[in-house]
């Protein structure tokens, strides 16, 4: 089987990983990969946004499966242009995916389907937004209704913040057509948790719950970026908060969408905020998320190709789909100054030092130049490390750490530190 993954980053990278140890896979291509993703598949310089690109190449190369990694090209709609030729793809169609592209839409149909949430008002104009944040309570959350890649939701404290956040969204259009919409929400207070789960639309099965760390600084401070680390399973879901999680959000959310004739198929993710209230839905993705795909996957026990087939055609079945009990912990190892300025261009050291029983390395934003692997993003690497419990993961992820350099490199050195304060309270 010849398979084509789109994207390049480290969640794609460990995408193509799982994918390479599937038996029936033959040959994979990466659209456009990177260069850890270089050694294991044939990276193709396409662009995640080039649809016809992609599908002409698929067509052109006979791919039996294409599997997409980012949210842009599914809220394009690519798995409908690809069906429309009759290639297999794997992800939602255009109009599922707008439970991401829309978060006006996601927040109206979580009101319609009683899908826990924070309440919310949507706005379209200027004057009217004022009016209602001068006379609103603090701290609330503003938000660009479209893609805005991870940076669209701004928390704020007081009016003036608030006041900023409009201007920069509906007037200084910073988010381009994604501000022309714009919900102001309730401020949850609790701890986030990451759920994804694998759909076709009828069978649900959630994967192993993780926990990620956005922002910057150790403590969890400082801005927010694409993810600094993650780990899983994460110890504050116990056995009767998975079954509610089930009951009432992601059940109700994939028969909304079927009632809707959006017929989910693919990875949902639901970014949840555990509250002393209940457990709220924050944000939906139409995709894996990144980094936690990076402990997710390497978890599945299944071939990952005859998953992912089995979902496009239908026959998701829960009772096949097994997982580690191991715990998972990756480092996002980044050049300083993300996610403001840095430099590229560092060669990167150690690699050819890192064993399997060290763990996996999943590369983000790397080049490779002359046989080395050289910096080229923000984020560079991901180290990932397995245990028999959380303290375990995060001890071996650091030793594996330790082997890897290059100048200027940071990293933050509390990933996992929530679960490790748990450790103890809940099994
Ligand atoms: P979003 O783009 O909706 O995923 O939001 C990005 C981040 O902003 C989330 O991961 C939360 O940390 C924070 N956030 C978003 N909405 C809320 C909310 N209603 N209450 C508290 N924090 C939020
Ligand atoms: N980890 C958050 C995301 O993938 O959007």
């Amino acid at each position: 089987m010849k398979v084509l993954v789109i994207g390049g980053g480290g969640r794609e990278h460990t995408i193509c990983w799982k994918l390479s140890l599937s038996p029936n896979v033959k040959k994979i291509y990466a659209a456009p990969g990177n260069a850890g993703i270089g050694t294991i598949a044939e990276c193709v310089d396409l662009a995640v946004d080039n649809l016809s690109g992609l599908t002409n190449f698929a067509k052109d190369n006979a791919i039996d499966l294409t599997v997409v990694g980012p949210e842009v090209p599914l809220t394009l709609g690519i798995v409908d242009e690809f069906e429309n030729r009759g290639l297999k793809i794997f992800g939602p169609n255009k109009e599922a995916s707008l439970i991401e592209g829309s978060k006006a839409f996601a927040k109206d149909f979580m009101h319609k389907h009683h899908i826990p949430t924070a309440s919310y008002k949507i706005f379209t104009k200027h004057f009217e937004v004022l009016d209602f944040i001068k006379a609103a309570c603090y701290p609330l959350v503003i938000k660009a209704d479209g893609l805005a890649a991870g940076k669209g939701a701004i928390v704020c404290k007081n009016i003036e913040e608030a006041c900023e956040a409009v201007e920069k969204i509906m007037v200084q259009k910073v988010f381009g057509s994604a501000g022309l919409k714009l919900i102001v929400e309730e401020y949850l207070e609790g701890e986030e948790v990451t759920v994804m789960a694998f759909t076709d639309g009828k069978t649900i099965v959630p994967m192993v719950f993780s926990q990620d760390h956005k922002q910057i600084y150790e403590g969890d401070k400082g801005p927010n970026t694409g993810g600094m680390g993650a780990y899983a399973p994460i110890n504050i879901v116990d056995s009767r908060l998975r079954k509610t999680i089930y009951d009432e959000i992601l059940e109700p959310t994939i028969m909304g969408l079927t009632a809707e004739n959006r017929t989910y198929k693919g990875v949902l993710y639901c970014g949840l905020m555990v509250t002393n209230r209940g457990v709220k839905v924050i944000e939906y993705n139409c995709r894996f998320g990144d980094p936690e795909t990076q402990v997710i996957l390497p978890l599945l026990e299944n071939d990952l190709a005859e998953v992912f087939l089995n979902i496009i055609d239908g026959y998701l079945n829960i009772d096949e789909i097994k997982w580690s009990e191991k715990s998972a912990v990756t480092v996002v190892l980044a050049s300083k100054g993300y996610p403001g300025k840095y430099e590229t261009g560092k060669v990167i050291h150690g690699l050819d030092t890192v064993t399997e029983k060290d763990g996996l390395v999943f590369h983000a934003g790397t080049k490779s130049e002359n046989d080395k692997f050289l910096t080229s993003g923000g984020r560079v690497l991901n180290a990932v490390a397995f245990g028999d419990g959380i303290k375990d993961a995060i001890a071996n992820v650091y030793n594996l750490v330790e082997k890897i350099n290059f100048e200027d490199m940071y990293y933050r050195k509390d990933i996992g530190w929530r679960a490790q304060n748990r450790i103890g309270m809940i099994r």
